[in-house]
C-alpha cells in the first residue's frame, strides 16, 4: 500500500506498534503533520480490511485507536517505492472480558487477548508477511496462539491458523469468538 508521504520517515522500523498515545491528541509526542500521516495509513489499512472481510463499516481506525486500549502492529517494506516504502498490513489486538464455554458446555469467564482485526495488502497477500506480522505480537507479548481469542475470524484467517499454528478444531462458542482446544486446557490451574 503506496502512500505519497515517506512511509520510511513515518514508521522507522519494520514493524512499528501504535496505541492509544501515539495516533494523536495532547498525549502524542509526535509531531501534527506526522500524526496526521499516520491517522491516514490507520484509516486507509482500515477500511481496506474491512472491504476484504465484506464489513458493513471499518472496525479500525485511527478515532477507534486513539478511545480503545487496542494495540496494532504494521508491517511496512521499506525498500520497495524507490526507497519510500510501503505498508504491507496490520494486527490488531486487545484484551477483551468473554463468557466462554469449555468443552463439556460449561461457562468459562476469561480475558483473554484478542485477535480483532488483521490485513495484510492484497497484492502481497500468501507470501508470509501475515505469519511474519503474527510472529512478532507473539514473541512481544510472550503468548501461545492457544491461549489467544480470535474475533470473527475469516475463513482466510482460520486456514492462516490450522496452517501456521496446527490450530484446529474450535471449540463452539454462543458468541463471535473462536477459542481453541488448548485454550482451557492451558488456563486450569490459573486464576
Ligand atoms: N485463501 C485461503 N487461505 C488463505 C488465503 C486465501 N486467499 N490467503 C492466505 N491464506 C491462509 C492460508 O492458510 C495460506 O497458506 P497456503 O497459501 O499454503 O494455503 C496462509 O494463510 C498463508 O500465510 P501467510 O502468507 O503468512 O498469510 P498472509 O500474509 O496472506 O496473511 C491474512 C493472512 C491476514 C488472513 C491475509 O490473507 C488477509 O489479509 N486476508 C484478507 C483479510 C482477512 O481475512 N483478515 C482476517 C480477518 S479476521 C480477524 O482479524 C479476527
Amino acid at each position: 500500500m503506496e502512500f505519497s508521504f515517506d512511509i520510511n520517515q513515518l514508521f522507522p522500523e519494520r514493524v512499528s506498534i501504535l496505541d492509544q498515545t501515539i495516533v494523536s491528541g495532547p498525549k502524542s509526542a509526535l509531531r501534527p503533520d506526522l500524526q496526521a500521516h499516520i491517522a491516514t495509513v490507520i484509516d486507509e489499512l482500515g477500511r481496506a480490511s474491512a472491504k476484504a472481510q465484506q464489513l458493513p463499516a471499518a472496525i479500525t481506525s485511527a478515532s477507534k485507536l486513539q478511545t480503545q486500549r487496542h494495540q496494532l502492529y504494521l508491517l511496512k517494506d521499506g525498500e520497495s517505492n524507490r526507497g519510500r516504502g510501503v505498508v504491507v498490513g496490520f494486527l490488531k489486538v486487545g484484551y477483551k472480558k468473554l463468557f466462554l464455554l469449555d468443552r463439556q458446555g460449561e461457562h468459562v469467564e476469561a480475558e483473554p487477548l484478542c485477535v480483532l482485526d488483521f490485513y495484510i495488502a492484497e497484492n502481497m497477500q500468501r507470501h508470509g508477511y501475515g505469519l511474519e506480522l503474527f510472529d512478532f505480537m507473539l514473541q512481544h507479548k510472550n503468548l501461545e496462539p492457544v491461549l489467544m481469542a480470535y474475533d470473527r475470524p475469516s475463513p482466510k484467517f482460520l486456514s492462516f491458523l490450522a496452517k501456521h499454528y496446527c490450530l484446529t478444531p474450535s471449540v463452539p462458542q454462543a458468541n463471535n469468538f473462536v477459542v481453541y482446544e488448548g485454550f482451557f486446557r492451558n488456563r486450569s490451574g490459573s486464576p
